[in-house]
């Protein structure tokens, strides 16, 4: 086992991450040789279609960030939709970060929205938390910030308190999840009153109602084609508030608040 001393996130950030654990869920030893809090061990939340699994490989961690994602971005909100960079400058403006303030990225992957958030947020905390061993060695190793941590854990089972943080984050994931309405309670649970949200997803076009097209986009791709006011209605209905729904392509961002 490596020495502690040696890990490239910097201790201070996971040791106010675990301050934020349910006390129930913190673990009686800390997994963090590989640089990130593990606390799904051999466990593994990712489901079994391909499209899912393919988030696990070494070689999609390595050319996810500069290939695969603009081009995936690109086919999903199409040739005038946003790029990467405008990606990163909505997320930051959905979110509205203040220093200080602590901001979860759910599924970040390898952390190339999450360590934006890290330097907009200064002396506040950053936890981004994936399930990918491969996703989290790359975001690992791309740590910038001393605010910046790690964690292996599931979306549908998010380890923290009740309120814990003042921004979420879930950009291109919800619609890989395989149970996006827990990931969506749990990310809901977490925020803190006044806290704000950030979604990316799929969002269904074209003539063709989503309970049409999901089977079929789902059984060949596994990812998930929500309908055009599924995850909208799905905040109202958990109590949010100043509901906003971008549709760029067959994506929609959407942002939202916790009433204070
Ligand atoms: C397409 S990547 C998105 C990465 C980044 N947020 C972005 O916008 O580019 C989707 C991520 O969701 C993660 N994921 C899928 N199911 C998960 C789960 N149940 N819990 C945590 N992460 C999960 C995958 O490991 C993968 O890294």
């Amino acid at each position: 086992m490596r020495s502690t001393t040696t890990l490239p996130v910097p201790v201070p950030a996971v040791e106010q991450t675990l301050a934020l654990f349910e006390p129930a869920r913190r673990p009686p030893v800390a997994h963090v040789e590989e640089g990130y809090l593990d606390l799904l061990g051999e466990e593994d939340p990712t489901g079994a279609h391909p499209g899912q699994r393919l988030m696990l490989s070494s070689a999609l961690a390595l050319i996810y960030e500069r290939l695969w994602r603009p081009l995936g971005g690109r086919l999903l909100m199409g040739a005038t939709g946003p790029g990467v960079r405008e990606e990163r400058r909505l997320a930051l403006s959905m979110l509205e970060l203040s220093p200080n303030e602590r901001v979860l990225d759910v599924a970040c992957g390898p952390g190339n929205f999450t360590r934006g958030f890290a330097r907009a947020t200064g002396e506040g905390l950053v936890v981004g938390i994936d399930a990918s061993k491969t996703m989290l060695a790359v975001a690992v190793r791309k740590t910038d910030s001393a605010n910046l941590a790690y964690v292996r854990g599931d979306a549908c089972g998010l380890p923290f308190r009740d309120g814990s943080f003042d921004a979420v984050c879930c950009f291109a994931a919800l619609y890989l999840i395989q149970e996006p309405m827990r990931a969506l309670d749990e990310i809901v649970r977490v925020l803190a009153p006044g806290g704000r949200v950030a979604l990316l997803s799929s969002c269904n076009r074209g003539p063709l109602p989503a309970r049409v097209t999901n089977p079929v986009v789902q059984g060949l791709s596994g990812v998930r084609i929500f309908a055009r006011d599924e995850l909208t209605r799905a905040l109202r209905d958990r109590g949010l508030t100043g509901i906003d729904q971008r549709v760029a392509g067959l994506a929609q961002f959407v942002s939202a608040r916790k009433r204070s």
